[in-house]
């Protein structure tokens, strides 16, 4: 190893290394390092040791040991004798007949010691015959309980390595509640490797590294004869987490480009619509169980909007009877009040037909991105307030063909290229058609689409088709984030939300 190599080396890593090379093949605990470095604090130590390892120039070696210390037990017995230590001091000094355990009870010790006690002393051989304490062997009793004694004592100073002890001992104590504590712990030690001790002395002398060049250091001459410290490129650093799109907001700004991209141009509308608009426009029926208050939420301010009656009049005739569309209309009596109910939108399908009615004559291809809203119970899958993507073709050649391929278009810019459509039904549309992707192998729904019915598009003064759709934002969002609960959108958890894929 040259010089060169050491160059990179710190201050502590210097002074840990030379260390060591006083004594190259020697195998150091913390502490030898400790006295040695002169350092205080073992974080010098496992600092440089860490770096050093790095470089290859040493190696740590772990071993995982037991720490045995004193429990509470074990210092009152340090102070007052070991419980069979006690008892067998007061059974050598009776006499024979009063060696028996009525003597016992009523010679000073607790209850509580005398039970534990008298198993203790059967565990070392001494056992009770007639009421009377006998023993096999009382040397062997008394050494027992001497080798037991001594065991206390050696942990007197702290902690001690079990494997330094006896084994037999520690099994011992450790089935005795409160008298050893165990402790895994974690030592380590610290060898030079063969490059390491090939390491010259003379190149770890301590110099003052420079990691950063300030303007003030500039002014004096001390950087004059200072190393500088070499950028380390692959060095850990915190990921910065500056700002981002929230990820809904992220991806509606990529369908609105993808629509851009693909020729449609973006509306907007209210959230608060009468239910003509909502519904009576799209000839969905005055009874359809979507219209009742469990499933839209009619507003109490403004309790009416005022449409146009106009429209009012074409809508009554095309639900009783079809007007001149060709339809039978749903029959019945049409209620112009109902139509005038003021509720929160419940597509955005609202939008593009009004669209048309606003420009019946202009042939169009827009798109909307919004919020609607029904009442729904919250879970996995459901939210009152949740996002559509709607869309319309609005041109004489609009087509099923074109709808079909123009949805495909859409899903395979947004990552999607499987897209199948399956029949469906909704009041305003012939034919009907539900939209599925293909993800992981399942074909999953995402929204209805269909060509208007002329029970729709005639009372708004077009006989174009109309290619329309309206699907569902969230479930989208949910395959392109990976999540499986829709609550976790909107949850303004910024961990989350920064961890979520970039759009
Ligand atoms: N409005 C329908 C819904 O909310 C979707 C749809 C839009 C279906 C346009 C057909 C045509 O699910």
């Amino acid at each position: 190893m040259d010089k060169r190599e050491t160059v990179n080396l710190g201050n502590n890593e210097r002074r840990l290394l030379s260390a060591m090379l006083s004594k190259p093949s020697k195998q150091w605990t913390l502490e030898e390092l400790l006295s040695i470095t002169g350092w205080t604090d073992q974080v010098h130590v496992a600092g440089a040791g860490k770096a050093l390892e790095g470089e290859g120039l040493v190696e740590v070696e772990e071993s995982r040991i037991t720490l045995i210390s004193l429990g509470e037990q074990g210092s009152k017995a340090l102070a007052d004798g070991l419980l069979e230590s006690r008892l067998w001091e007061w059974i050598s000094n009776q006499s024979t007949e009063s060696r028996n355990m009525d003597e016992l009870l009523s010679s000073g010790f607790d209850r509580s010691e005398t039970g534990p006690g008298i198993g203790v002393l059967k565990g070392l051989g001494v056992s009770i015959v007639s009421g009377s304490f006998v023993a096999g062997d009382e040397d062997e009793v008394s050494e027992s309980i001497r080798r037991r004694t001594e065991f206390i004592h050696s942990l007197e100073p702290g902690y001690l390595d079990s494997s330094k002890l006896d084994s037999e001992l520690v099994e011992h104590f450790s089935s005795r509640g409160g008298l050893i504590e165990m402790e895994e712990s974690v030592t380590r030690t610290w060898k030079l490797t063969d490059s390491g001790s090939k390491v010259e002395e003379d190149s770890l002398s301590e110099t003052q590294l420079i990691g950063e060049l300030t303007p003030e250091s500039l002014q004096t001459e001390s950087w004059g004869g200072a190393e500088f410290k070499p950028f380390d490129v692959k060095a850990p650093a915190p990921i910065p987490s500056g700002g981002r799109r929230h990820p809904m907001q992220a991806l509606i700004e990529r369908i609105r480009s993808v629509f851009l991209e693909m020729g449609f141009s973006e509306i907007e509308g209210d959230f608060v619509q009468s239910a003509g608009w909502n519904m009576d426009a799209l000839f969905i029926p005055q009874s359809h169980p979507a219209r009742t208050m469990q499933d839209t939420f009619y507003l109490s301010d403004p309790e009416i909007i005022d449409v146009d009656s106009n429209f009012l009049d074409l809508w009554a005739k095309v639900h009783e009877h079809g007007h001149d569309t060709g339809s039978r209309g749903w029959g019945g009596s049409f209620d112009k009040s109902e139509s005038q109910k003021a509720l929160l939108r419940t597509h955005t399908t609202v939008n593009t037909i009004r669209h048309i009615a606003e420009n019946p004559g202009t042939p169009s291809r827009v798109f909307g991105i919004g919020r609607v809203f029904r009442q729904e119970t919250i879970d996995r899958t459901h939210m009152p307030e949740f996002h559509q993507i709607e869309g319309i073709i609005h041109e004489p050649d609009a087509s099923l063909p074109m709808l079909i391929s123009t949805l495909k278009t859409f899903y395979a810019k947004m990552g999607y290229p499987d897209v199948r459509v399956r029949p469906a039904y909704f009041p305003y549309t012939e034919p009907s058609a539900e939209i599925e992707i293909l993800w992981r192998g399942e074909w999953l729904e995402l929204g209805g689409s269909g060509i208007f019915r002329p029970e729709v598009t005639e009372p708004l003064g077009t006989e174009w088709p109309v290619c329309a759709w309206g699907m569902g934002l969230e479930r989208l969002a949910m395959l392109i984030l990976g999540l499986d609960d829709i609550r976790q959108l909107y949850q303004p958890d910024l961990e989350i939300l920064r961890g979520m894929p970039l759009l």
